[in-house]
């Protein structure tokens, strides 16, 4: 059994990082910025974070890396499953709170309005995520539906569609990385934990930071679990796509 986590921001992985020593490896070439986290041990983990880009001293956050990310490390470890795991703002009208981690259901986006037949609902996505009952059972987790986009902020036009989504978190990679998941039929699972409140912004910037830390921490809580059900065979990896 192979799991791949595929996470943003090293400061989302650290705690994983630490908690499952994993050890970094090579990266995949001298191009690409992703650096890759492994243990071999029974279930094997690789751990890719998207990297950090020198020239302004930034992780690569949003969906062209975590697309890269995604492609590179499923052909290079052919996983059995997939986790993206990552901060998320949240949105507190519709149940969210600062901490909670959310199992994602479905991935929408928000923008990328097109208005032209087919591509409108292409533009939107609305992938579903692969629900394994025995992880829905044992964790401690909220579920609901995600959105997607390339900005930290959210514009009127974005709050209306997500709002048509019914999302209750909103990041910038997991609709990416389940539509790359769905081409290689590799099943895949978001955990998402609420740094932000999207509805409430005048705490949102100084939110993420401050809580940064605690969801990073209540994200490896709750991987921990996941694992412990690998590790004694009560979950069978099924994709139905
Ligand atoms: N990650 C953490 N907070 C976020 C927000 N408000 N929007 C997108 N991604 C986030």
């Amino acid at each position: 059994m192979k799991i791949l986590i595929l996470v943003a921001m090293y400061q989302e992985a650290k705690p994983l990082v630490n908690e499952l020593s994993l050890k970094e490896t090579e990266p995949f070439d001298d191009a690409l910025p992703m650096r890759i986290f492994i243990n071999h041990e029974k279930p094997d983990i690789v751990l890719v974070i998207s990297g950090t880009d020198p020239k302004h001293n930034a992780d690569y956050i949003g969906t062209q890396a975590a697309a890269v990310s995604a492609v590179m490390a499923i052909k290079k470890f052919n996983p059995d499953i997939i986790l993206n795991i990552g901060t998320a703002g949240g949105f507190k009208d519709r149940g969210a709170q600062i901490g909670d981690v959310y199992l994602v259901t479905q991935a929408f986006y928000h923008d990328r309005r097109i208005p032209l037949p087919g591509y409108d609902a292409y533009g939107m996505g609305g992938y579903h995520c692969e629900m394994i009952p025995e992880i829905a059972g044992a964790l401690n987790v909220k579920k609901g539906i995600l959105s997607t986009g390339d900005s930290l902020d959210a514009q009127p036009c974005d709050l209306e569609i997500m709002a048509k989504h019914n999302a209750v978190v909103k990041d910038m990679e997991g609709a990416s990385i389940v539509w790359v998941a769905n081409l290689y039929k590799k099943p895949v699972i978001l955990l998402k934990s609420v740094t932000d409140l999207v509805d409430y912004p005048e705490e949102n910037y100084q939110d993420f930071l401050n809580n940064l830390h605690l969801a990073s921490h209540n994200l490896k809580d709750q991987f921990l679990k996941i694992l412990q059900l690998f590790t004694e065979n009560k979950i069978v990896v099924n994709k139905t796509i």
